[in-house]
């Protein structure tokens, strides 16, 4: 096959001016923590109020990073993960690794890594990863195959020790490769049903909420603070105990095992301690994770924040359901150096919430096959009452109407939402059947004035996923995107979620694409929004929380549910125990190479220019 020519041969570097004004995202905070060298970046980043860290010469125009030249490859249904020539991709860690924290306490990585972000301790060298691990599988864990039949107490123990967070102390050896460093002090699991995390804001007390929860689930996405701060948000929170949720197709169970009257709280009709937006401190293993009442209580895929001088705080938002919303918390707080630390971790802690009204409509709507509706328009900051925080979807729908929420509040399921350098917001919308809509796409919008707290805005579709058509290898289209990340040179990196159910099948909308990829899609010059195929995830994974340290050298980035449906329901193939049966090997094994059957492993994997083979796991500079 010939393979022609990706981004590496043509110009993609971001030609846009200096803005006079400097303002914070995510991507300027990070580079902004790197340049400072920072011992411990979130002081600093508080010392300094996150601002005059992002010295002029972080916006320098940059030609890109070690990532900006790479040739396209072609989709693949290989279980393997796949980069283009000139990177390798090392697993870090997988599901079930034992690491160990300052005390030499045995900790377990956990399942479903999704989210990931990197806290610098040194600049690009080390540092600590923050990571979501979403949900379990119960085959894997314990062998539990979904024909209705029970779990025993230990299974959903299990189950609740695999779910949660990891905070991982890592570090790059002189060989360039990146290792756990262990024990450390840093090191550290949330679980599903512990530490306590303590509730904030207008509900704390409230009926259901209380002042605290066990643990934490549905932790899908999330994002971090300029305070230094990771947000980790719970998305299917409801899928834990019965199953009351009718489009919701499974339910954990974990409600009817122990005993004790507070394993009920996984109930989500009569409780309400799951799916909101949890803050943790990396750099503080004291600190007690918050969970915050004034973002409001729905299936939280992440957060995007935004910082403009003289303006408050903003948190961008998207509900992860199909026929569900975006959303824009405007904290009453502004960040205050002064202040310290600990006074900014209370900004998320009162704000106004709005959801997101579009003109003319909120969704892509298809009929046979054909788009229908607008691909731009306006839209309104609507406010959320406090009355609605604790369940604030449904709460919405009900009193706005169902028709009127349907055609100007619903989108098509956003998942990652991020805030570009010229304070555009970008949001993944990745699907939705119920209006035709397979393939998703990326919408761009823009506050008026490009002002963070405006009422208004201005949107259009700024990529549309489906096939493109396209000859050239590598540039086939993606589909069903998920989450989102920039690089330093204003590059989109788009990761897909295809459900695994429909992927590789030989006539549906998806076959084109095979396994799901990884894209940069650049956002200027002549290749702005062609989408280049980066990597290939191994069979049934989606890969999750793509991450650029600050040198943008290493883009870290989660490999998620490989060989999902090997036990999906009761009559899918697996035998457990008998490896042979699981529907991917990796990454241990390689099933369509028929080589070496293993369990699949969730994985947190580094991407780094270099060969294969390059760099040994001797000559550690420890
Ligand atoms: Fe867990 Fe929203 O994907
Ligand atoms: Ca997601
Ligand atoms: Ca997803």
């Amino acid at each position: 096959m010939t393979s022609s020519p990706g981004p590496a041969d043509r110009s993609n570097a971001a030609d846009r001016p200096l803005r006079g004004k400097l303002s914070s995202t995510r991507r300027q905070f990070i580079r902004g923590i790197a340049a400072a060298g920072a011992g411990t970046a979130g002081a600093v980043a508080v010392k300094s109020n996150g601002l005059d860290l992002f010295a002029e010469q972080a916006f320098a125009r940059h030609r890109g990073n070690a990532f900006s030249r790479f040739r396209a490859i072609a989709p693949s249904s290989e279980d393997v993960l796949e980069v283009p020539r000139g990177f390798r991709a090392d697993v870090l860690i997988s599901w079930g690794d034992v690491f160990r924290d300052g005390a030499k306490r045995r900790l377990r990585y956990g399942f479903n890594n999704d989210f990931l972000a990197y806290f610098p301790l040194r600049g690009s060298r080390e540092g600590l990863l923050f990571v979501n691990h979403e949900y379990p599988d119960p085959f894997f864990l314990h062998g539990y195959k979904p024909d209705g039949s029970p779990k025993t107490p230990e299974d959903v123990q299990e189950e609740q020790d695999s779910v949660g967070n990891s905070i991982l102390h890592v570090k790059r050896r002189d060989n360039g490769r990146w290792k756990v460093v262990s024990p450390s002090k840093y090191n550290r699991r949330i679980y599903g049903d512990r530490p306590d995390l303590m509730f904030t804001g207008p509900l704390v007390g409230a009926p259901g909420i209380g002042t605290s929860s066990h643990g934490s689930v549905g932790n899908c996405s999330g994002g971090i603070t300029l305070w230094g701060t990771a947000l980790s948000c719970e998305e299917n929170f409801d899928g834990y105990g019965t199953n009351v949720t009718p489009d919701l197709e499974f339910g954990y169970g974990w409600h009817q095992f122990g005993g004790q009257p507070e394993d009920a709280e996984y109930e989500f009709t009569t409780f309400k301690k799951y799916g909101w937006v949890c803050e943790h401190d990396p750099y503080d293993p004291d600190y007690v994770g918050r969970k915050h009442t004034a973002l409001g209580r729905f299936r939280h895929e992440n957060t995007a924040f935004r910082h403009e001088p003289g303006k408050k705080f903003v948190l961008y938002m998207g509900d992860d359901k199909s026929n569900e919303g975006v959303y824009k918390f405007v904290s009453d707080r502004g960040l205050r150096s002064s202040r310290g630390r600990g006074d900014n971790r209370r900004i998320l802690e009162e704000g106004q919430l709005y959801i997101a009204r579009w003109e003319p409509e909120g969704r892509r709507r298809f009929v046979q096959g054909q788009l229908v509706t607008d691909t731009e328009g306006t839209g309104t900051w609507e406010a959320v009452p406090v009355d609605a925080l604790d369940d604030t979807a449904n709460k919405l729908r009900a009193a706005i109407g169902e028709a009127e929420y349907n055609e100007h509040y619903a989108t098509n399921r956003p998942e990652d939402v991020e805030v570009a350098e010229d304070g555009s917001v970008f949001i993944a919308l990745t699907n939705n059947s119920s209006v035709g809509d397979s393939h998703g796409s990326v919408r761009r919008l823009r506050e008026r004035g490009n002002d963070p707290e405006a009422l208004e805005f201005t949107w259009r579709d700024y990529a549309a996923g489906g096939e493109t058509g396209s000859g050239e290898t590598g540039q086939e289209g993606f589909s069903a995107p998920d989450n989102l990340v920039f690089d330093k040179a204003g590059n989109l990196w788009v990761v897909t979620d295809i459900s695994s159910t429909s992927l590789n099948q030989p006539n549906n909308a998806y076959t084109y694409h095979k396994n799901n990829a990884m894209f940069m899609v650049p956002t200027s010059g002549r290749n702005k929004g062609v989408a280049f195929r980066f990597a290939n995830g191994p069979v049934e994974c989606e890969m999750t929380g793509p991450y650029f340290t600050p040198d943008e050298e290493t883009l870290f980035v989660n490999v998620q549910h490989p060989g999902e449906t090997t036990a999906i329901d009761a009559d899918s193939p697996g035998v457990f125990g008998t490896e042979a049966t699981y529907t991917s090997w990796w990454p241990e094994g390689n099933r369509t190479a028929n080589d070496n059957p293993s369990t699949p492993m969730p994985s947190t994997v580094a991407i780094t220019r270099g060969r294969p083979g390059e760099g040994s796991d001797d000559g550690d500079d420890d």
